[in-house]
């Protein structure tokens, strides 16, 4: 299935979907600051921009973040069928997380109220429950596709080991893995480059998820890819971080464009990665966007790897 909307950024496979996403997609955790014009104007923004995709959450801002979203959507100057909307489920704040048949169904009924909508393109798991038992997720994912209520199904921020434990009783694809990345958070990449040394940056916390995600054709979402460590503060124009900053701003001039492009570049050159921006700002995200044109080449990715403090053994 395509969607429509303009061509500005490029399109990728979200994994097996079928679907073509835009490379850059907007997140709506922080959406709340706005008001419904000023949420309004940013989706429009971003269906401009060439985005197509956008990222939600049953816990952003408690649920009012997909109220607000629901709302925007509605308003704006382009039609619900015309891009793809994924929400996510299993985390109950500062509680537990919860991958039962029961919260999974409960959640999403919770979301499409909120949302004001009939189905969700994609809905993930949010974040891994050590109490995981994979029948149960198997049992909720079916139901809800058979009810017309989910059409993919993904993960997030999990790793290859807790994927093929899913798959051990889930039948549909997973689409794809939303994980932490960025100029500035690199743990995935750093254990590759120092595989079989002893440094830290050789420690592989993840399982190799990288790899095993090309591998299956699961999509990589980057999420929070403009911050460093976790929701620390920004790194563009940040004066912690003049190195990096100077290679951004060579890149940016060479390219007509800015940092925050060439920031989501540097993402978007990983085979397979879609990145989710989640600024409020509706210049911002137009200026994101221009990532969806550039090709870095191989020694302008390594440059920007290395300014942001990283090494080659
Ligand atoms: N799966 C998960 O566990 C998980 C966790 C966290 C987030 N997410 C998803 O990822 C999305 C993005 O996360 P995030 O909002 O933390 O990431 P982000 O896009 O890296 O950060 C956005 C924040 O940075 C600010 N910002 C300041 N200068 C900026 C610049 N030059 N370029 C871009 N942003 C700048 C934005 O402010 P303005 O709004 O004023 O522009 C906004 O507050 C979320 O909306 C959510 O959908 C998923």
């Amino acid at each position: 299935m395509g969607t429509k909307g303009s061509e500005l950024v490029k399109k990728i496979n979200l994994g097996p979907s079928g679907l073509q996403v835009s490379a850059v997609a907007l997140g709506v955790m922080r959406i709340t600051k706005l008001d419904l014009a000023q949420a309004t104007a940013l989706l429009d923004t971003a269906y401009t921009s060439g985005i197509n995709f956008f990222d939600n959450a049953d816990i952003y801002a408690g649920g009012e973040a997909e109220t607000l979203f629901g709302a925007a959507l509605k308003n704006a100057s382009f039609k619900r069928e015309d891009v793809l909307v994924q929400s996510k489920v299993g985390i109950v704040p500062g509680k537990r997380y919860d991958f039962s048949k029961a919260h999974i169904i409960e959640s999403v009924d919770g979301s499409l109220k909120r949302l004001g909508l009939d189905y969700l393109d994609v809905l993930l798991l949010h974040r891994p429950d050590a109490l995981l038992e994979p029948d149960q997720v198997a049992d909720a994912f079916n139901a809800l596709q058979n009810a017309g209520k989910v059409r993919n199904f993904g993960v997030s921020n999990v790793n290859p080991g807790q994927i093929e434990l899913l798959k051990s009783a889930v039948s549909q694809p997973l689409v794809a893995n939303q994980l932490q990345l960025s100029l500035m958070h690199t743990g995935m990449i750093d254990a590759g480059i120092h595989v079989n040394m002893t440094d830290d940056r050789s420690f592989d916390h993840d399982g190799g998820i990288l790899e095993y995600s090309r591998l299956h054709n699961m999509t990589v979402q980057a999420w929070s890819p403009y911050q460093y460590g976790f929701f620390e503060g920004v790194f563009i124009d940040n004066p912690k971080f003049p190195e990096l900053n100077a290679a951004l701003d060579k890149l940016a001039a060479q390219y007509h464009t800015n940092k925050s492009a060439i920031a989501s570049a540097w993402l978007t050159r990983l085979p397979g990665t879609q990145v989710i921006a989640g600024t409020t700002n509706a210049k911002r995200l137009a200026d994101i966007a221009e990532a969806g044109n550039i090709r870095l080449e191989a020694q302008e990715w390594y440059d920007l790897y290395l300014a942001a403090g990283n090494d080659l053994p």
